[in-house]
């Protein structure tokens, strides 16, 4: 996910929105089912004990090896394969020894560019272990808040249906909506235009178009929604040391719907 636009040096509200034809279709289903495939096969490696760096090592041999290069070794000095979060982490957490353990919640994000320079931008939620019946929750209503945004998005629908659908969901459920990043326009550029809000109003915002690519990437917290990045400069997580969860498809919108081009080819989206 990218920062919201009011801290973000290159503002991407007010650019021009890509519509893509169905040779942007057939890229993108390229890297979305790349980026879906890596984090299937990250699955059986996220136990209690490993570290998030050798997932990081996996993913990205994994991608090179498909000829595919991973998109955020060369972004803005980032410099890993993936971002993996764990349990108050928001989000962009950096691969490092630490290990995961047996009740954690993680976050792992991956966005890969195939040839055409197509990118696949994906993430999931993965229990290490058993964890306990709070953080499952939270994972849930995640999943589902996605899944309350990406059924509002067809043509002639606007952003703040998408953001009123998760919004909404995940305040019900007594959990709270990330505010300071967002989803965004996706395809031969990694973060475009539109920015994908996951909160708002009802019929406010730009009109959904046919041929418009972009990720849905709920960011939902058990406690209140306010982030801090880290001295990292990247790591962000919840001010309230509260569990944070987010998954992640890239879509296209079409004449009736959209496309999800990061669907598990094999199910396992949802990890648990
Ligand atoms: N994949 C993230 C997203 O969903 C972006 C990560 S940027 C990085 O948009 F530099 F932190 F890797
Ligand atoms: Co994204
Ligand atoms: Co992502």
């Amino acid at each position: 996910m990218s920062l919201a636009d009011d801290t973000l040096p290159l503002a991407r509200a007010g650019r021009r929105i890509p519509i893509h034809d169905a040779e942007g279709f057939e890229g993108m289903r390229v890297a979305g089912r790349l980026a879906a495939q890596c984090l299937d096969m990250l699955g059986p490696h996220v136990k209690p004990g490993v570290s998030t760096l050798e997932l990081d090592r996996l993913a990205r041999e994994f991608i090179l090896d498909h000829k595919a290069l991973p998109a955020c070794i060369f972004y803005r000095g980032y410099g890993h394969t993936l971002c993996i979060s764990p349990n108050h982490v928001v989000c962009h957490g950096i691969p490092g020894d630490r290990p995961l353990r047996e009740g954690d919640i993680a976050n792992i994000d991956v966005t890969v560019i195939v040839e055409g320079g197509w990118h696949g931008d994906t993430s999931r939620m993965y229990l290490v272990g058993e964890v306990a019946p709070r953080a499952r929750r939270l994972v849930e209503v995640t999943y589902e808040a996605l899944e309350r945004g990406l059924a509002a998005v067809r043509p002639g629908a606007r952003l703040g249906d998408i953001g009123h659908a998760i919004q909404s969901y995940v305040e019900a459920q007594r959990c709270s909506v990330v505010r300071d990043f967002c989803g965004h326009g996706v395809g031969k550029v990694f973060h475009d235009a539109p920015e994908i809000l996951h909160y708002g109003r009802p019929g406010a915002g730009v009109e959904l178009r046919e041929g418009m690519f972009f990720t849905v990437e709920p960011m939902v917290n058990l406690g209140r929604p306010q982030v801090k990045i880290l001295a990292d400069g990247w790591t962000a997580v919840t001010r309230d040391k509260s569990l944070s969860a987010q998954c992640e498809h890239s879509v296209g919108v079409t004449a009736d719907g959209c496309e999800r081009f990061t669907e598990s080819p094999t199910g396992q989206f949802k990890t648990f």
